[in-house]
């Protein structure tokens, strides 16, 4: 699986704690999109390099993180074919997978701490979509976007 993932300076520390979580995985291939260190950058660039790679097909899954994680989840869902479900428990992140077809994980770097994030990050790539009900609703979401 091909995971993109990104982060503001806001949640540069995450990031990289997300991604020795990921480099755990030996059928995950990670590219990180930056930032690169603690200096100030603006989310909705990060979330556009990381959803783009999404839309495309170049990643099958986003992580995007920020300060909250708000910010960033909000611009990731405003780009076609994006489902960004903004996660700081591991109930919502299975359910964000089971019922919602997420295919980007939104983590707030200053809400969440590390251990819990992994439990979350582990969770949500473990969880496949339900389909069923669940794939007409999302089908709606997705019809939401063309309004
Ligand atoms: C940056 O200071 C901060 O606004 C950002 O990381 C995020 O929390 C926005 O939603």
């Amino acid at each position: 699986m091909k995971i993109t993932i990104g982060s503001d300076h806001g949640a540069f520390e995450l990031k990289e704690s997300v991604k020795k979580v990921l480099a755990t995985y030996e059928d995950i291939e990670v590219k990180d999109v930056g930032t690169y260190d603690t200096t100030s950058v603006d989310y909705p660039d990060i979330a556009e390099k990381v959803c783009d790679d999404v839309v495309s097909g170049a990643a099958d899954k986003g992580i995007v993180l920020c300060g909250t994680g708000i910010g960033i989840s909000i611009a990731a869902n405003k780009i076609k074919g994006i489902r960004c479900a903004l996660c700081s428990d591991v109930y919502s992140a299975r359910m964000s997978r089971e019922h919602n077809d997420a295919n980007v994980l939104a983590l707030g770097g200053r809400v969440t701490g590390i251990g819990l994030a992994e439990e979350i990050v582990r969770t949500w790539l473990a969880t496949e979509f339900g389909g069923d009900r669940h794939e007409r609703r999302v089908n709606k979401i997705m019809a939401l976007e063309n309004k």
